[in-house]
């Protein structure tokens, strides 16, 4: 499916979430961001250590999932939508692993490039009595090898001329260089493919040119410079970021307080969070940009995007660990029809 001129972005007047749903198969995203190998220790804590006032974890269990952009591309494809990933992994057996586990998960890694002397960006999590004990990370922040950011920046461009929407998950890991972002973006503008942005403050001018930027509220507070205290605060701060970065909509996610969606011709839409048992909010803003992208790659209006995403928040947050959800699951807290213990996404 390759594409000629810039694409026509008219809305599509879907009303219907399981319409929305079931186009989710028809298009492609591609999510360009830091990939990260987040490693989860589970185990039990009965005593502290002799040596030091610290725990001692007696490890049980252990697990190793895509996280970073690469949990943005796996909550895509889990919602049915086909999926490309760009990004940086080391020269390490961690890098190889996330190729494979790209494989297994059918997210197409095509602008996942080795960065020669790097190593892949790891969370390690140690879990004990459902909390979190520690966590320790391992990566290189440092600038990759001569070459390996322009070998990026050509990957993407090339699968740029067949996606329908391009996601950038920024979690400040060095992968998303200034000049590989400025780019991406105006390569995209050329061809007409909407661009949304999860952000990572204070990086605020490289977003210039999305269509659509994400921010949760601490973010949203750091990129606008007001405290947001109360509505109107909130408000102003949207009203800002809008206005800086010269987007389309702003959707400030509000945890507890579900989400805000501020755009250019409407007034702000308030969306209650869906939430009722809430386990885990690890990952939660990465399924909230990846639905949306998923909706903005078919075209649909934006505030029923922003509901669509604060339905399969709602759900991701009542699962444990760097969870995804399933379209059924997804049609089941929308209304639709319910979901069976087999739709119910755990991979
Ligand atoms: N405690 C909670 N209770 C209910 N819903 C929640 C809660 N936390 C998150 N959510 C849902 O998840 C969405 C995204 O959460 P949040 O605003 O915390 O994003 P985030 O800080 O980017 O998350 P993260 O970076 O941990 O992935 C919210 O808009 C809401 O729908
Ligand atoms: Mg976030």
């Amino acid at each position: 499916m390759s594409r000629r001129g810039p694409r026509k972005v008219a809305v599509v007047p879907a009303t219907d979430p399981a319409e929305v749903v079931a186009r989710f198969a028809d298009v492609e995203v591609l999510v360009v961001g830091d990939l990260i190998a987040d490693r989860f220790l589970w185990g039990k804590v009965s005593r502290i250590s002799p040596e030091a006032p610290v725990p001692v974890v007696h490890v049980v269990d252990e697990s190793l999932r895509l996280g970073g952009a690469a949990n943005v591309a796996h909550n895509i494809r889990a919602l049915g939508g086909r999926v490309s990933l760009g990004g940086l992994v080391g020269d390490d057996a961690l890098g190889g692993w996330v190729r494979e586990e790209c494989g297994r998960l059918e997210i197409d890694p095509c602008a996942v490039i080795t960065a020669a002397g790097r190593r892949t960006t790891e969370k390690t999590r140690v879990v004990a009595q459902h909390q979190q004990v520690v966590r320790f990370d391992r990566e290189d922040l440092g600038d990759p090898a001569p070459g390996t950011m322009s070998a990026f920046s050509k990957a993407l461009a090339k699968r740029l001329a067949r996606v329908d929407a391009v996601v950038i998950s920024d979690y400040a890991k060095g992968s998303l260089e200034p000049s590989v972002l400025k780019q991406l973006m105006s390569e995209a503008r050329r061809r007409g493919v909407p661009v949304l942005v999860d952000p990572k403050p204070p990086r605020f001018a490289v977003y210039r040119g999305a269509s659509v930027v994400t921010p949760n509220l601490k973010e949203a507070a750091t990129m606008s410079g007001i405290e947001i205290g109360d509505e109107r605060a909130l408000a102003r701060a949207g009203r800002k970021i809008l206005e800086s970065l010269r987007c389309e909509a702003v959707l400030v996610t509000r945890a507890e307080d579900g989400m805000t969606l501020f755009s250019r011709a409407a007034r702000p839409v308030h969306i209650p969070t869906m939430a009722r048992d809430v386990f885990d909010v690890t990952g939660a803003g990465d399924t909230v940009i990846g639905t949306f992208g998923l909706c903005e790659a078919v075209r649909v209006e934006r505030a029923l995007a922003a509901r669509i995403s604060n339905a399969a928040a709602g759900i991701v947050v009542g699962k444990v660990g760097t969870a995804v959800v399933s379209g059924a699951e997804l049609l089941a807290a929308l209304g639709g029809r319910s979901a069976t213990k087999e739709d119910a996404c755990t991979a």
